[in-house]
């Protein structure tokens, strides 16, 4: 799908459709009123008879109006015109684009990029007009044999700016939009595979796959031995009860100077998580497929920035395993000894993804970074604390905590700082080993990341827990989001052209 800008006036586009809103109490959108000019108060005429009143997501196709070069003209409601913003905005491309599909479209001019939103500009616009149109047409349906072959028909879509002082702006939002859709896509399609097909191998692969496709990206495999060398026990203890070993993959990419400090990023790739010993029940493991969403947006976030060629340094880490139950597998009260050195008592196998992580935090003072920011399907308490739509974010650095919350707020991809303060790291006590993996019944988001925080005090460190937003709760199979990669995008735009 390809996307335009262009300026000009709605009746002179020749196109198989243009796009306009129409807002309630009867009001035009300046290009309605256009459209309403030249055919001598069609339009008007129509919401006076009350064919549309304007409510947000209603629609009306009107066919060969007077003085108007295309054959159709889509009018659609955009609700109180004071009112309009960023979520109305979404939802009405949202309709719009159904709308189209629907009705066969192959392309269409859209209008709907001029209209002043609350707080956004039109480069906002464009960008959300593109995300919003690849997430409306994304499906899944890879494993189908029986594809619906209706399901993309819309090709072309071209954005209106008012004139053309504003092309410069609106190419960046097509850029941006573009390569974060992108990045969005390859995250979506990664989590949403099944884990008999995303073993902790292929997840690896995936990685070489994007070295193959971008010539700054260059990406290195370690395996099991490797781990091993490496005196990675604590996550190595978490892979030992599955039959699919672990894979560390690391993502290189280099788009400037050598001696500019990387940001570092680390996903959790836990292929399915069982529980291992601590077995989880069956309505809990499903959708346990998704426990390597951190790993895939860290994946589509390397692969958005590649695509922008942004002059950054960035170094994704996919920690790749699967948690599963064994004869060989790890127990409750085992004693793990971290590549750090710190010992952790294991109470539940199934508060696995800090012992992965933990060890490969330790493994990113390697790289002297500017900043590390993990991300991961942590905690179930995550959820009940912040829900589906916001993912969590804890760092002991309020600078690094502005950035990251400056970038979500940019990008409409919601995170709430919860704190953590020393007094919750009194929950990790353990009577024989340096700590627990088990923070106890209260605030299971904050002591995980209290848990790590005790791995990341050689550099400036955030946590990103998206257990909630990572896939949608209706859908257990097919509910990737692609979330947090336009959070993670915008940061690293932000910080490439960041000046200390
Ligand atoms: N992967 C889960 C967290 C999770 C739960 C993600 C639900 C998405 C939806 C994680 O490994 C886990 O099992 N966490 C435990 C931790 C507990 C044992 C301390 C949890 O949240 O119950
Ligand atoms: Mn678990
Ligand atoms: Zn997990």
């Amino acid at each position: 799908m390809d996307f335009f800008i262009k300026s000009g006036s709605p009746e002179k586009q020749r196109c198989a459709c243009v796009v306009v809103g129409v807002y309630e109490m009867r009001r035009l959108s300046c290009a309605a009123k256009q459209l309403d000019k030249v055919s001598d108060g069609y339009l008007s005429t129509l919401l006076h008879q009350g064919n549309i009143e304007g409510k947000i997501g209603q629609i009306l196709f009107l066919q060969q109006i007077k003085g108007v070069l295309s054959k159709r003209v889509l009018l659609i409601g955009c609700g109180k015109e004071h009112e309009l913003n960023e979520a109305s905005y979404q939802e009405i491309i949202k309709k719009t684009i159904q709308t189209l599909n629907e009705n066969g479209t192959l392309e269409a001019i859209c209008f709907l990029s001029e209209l002043p939103i609350k707080e956004r500009n039109n480069y906002w616009a464009i960008r959300q007009g593109i995300e919003k149109t690849k997430d409306t047409l994304y499906v899944f349906d890879k494993f189908k044999n029986k594809k619906n072959h209706k399901k993309q028909i819309l090709r072309k879509l071209t954005f209106i700016i008012t004139d053309r002082s504003q092309l410069k702006m609106a190419n960046l939002a097509v850029a941006h939009g573009n390569a974060i859709s992108l990045g969005i896509k390859t995250c979506k399609d990664l989590a949403n595979l099944p884990a008999n097909i995303c073993t902790p191998l292929y997840l690896a692969e995936q990685a070489q796959q994007l070295a193959n496709q971008y010539p700054k990206i260059n990406t290195t495999i370690l395996n099991n031995q490797a781990l091993k060398e490496l005196k990675m026990y604590s996550y190595l203890a978490v892979a030992q009860g599955s039959i699919n070993s672990a894979y560390l993959a690391l993502i290189h990419y280099e788009g400037t100077n050598k001696t500019q400090k990387p940001i570092v990023l680390i996903g959790k790739g836990i292929t399915f998580d069982s529980g291992g010993l601590s077995l989880k029940r069956s309505s809990a493991m499903l959708g346990m497929k998704y426990d390597m969403a951190g790993a895939a947006a860290v994946l589509g976030t390397l692969q958005a920035i590649a695509s922008l060629n942004l002059p950054i340094n960035v170094i994704g880490i996919l920690a790749c395993a699967e948690n599963m139950p064994a004869s060989n597998a790890y127990r409750p009260g085992d004693i793990l000894t971290t590549m750090s050195g710190q010992t952790v008592e294991v109470l539940d196998t199934d508060a696995e993804g800090r012992l992965v992580l933990c060890d490969v935090l330790t493994y990113a003072e390697r790289f002297k970074p500017d900043c590390v920011i993990d991300i991961a399907t942590l905690t179930g308490a995550c959820i009940s604390a912040l829900g589906h739509n916001i993912s969590a974010l804890l760092t002991p650095h309020d600078g690094l905590a502005h950035q990251l919350l400056k970038a979500s707020k940019q990008a409409v991809d919601k995170a709430w700082q919860l704190p953590m303060d020393d007094e919750y790291q009194k929950l990790l006590e353990s009577s024989c080993a340096d700590m627990t993996n088990l923070g106890g019944n209260a605030a299971g988001t904050i002591t995980a990341a209290c848990f790590l925080s005790r791995f990341t005090a050689k550099y400036t460190w955030a946590h990103l827990d998206i257990a909630g937003t990572a896939c949608s709760p209706n859908d257990p199979s097919n509910g990737a989001t692609g979330r947090p990669v336009a959070l993670l995008t915008q940061f690293l735009i932000n910080r490439s052209d960041y000046q200390p």
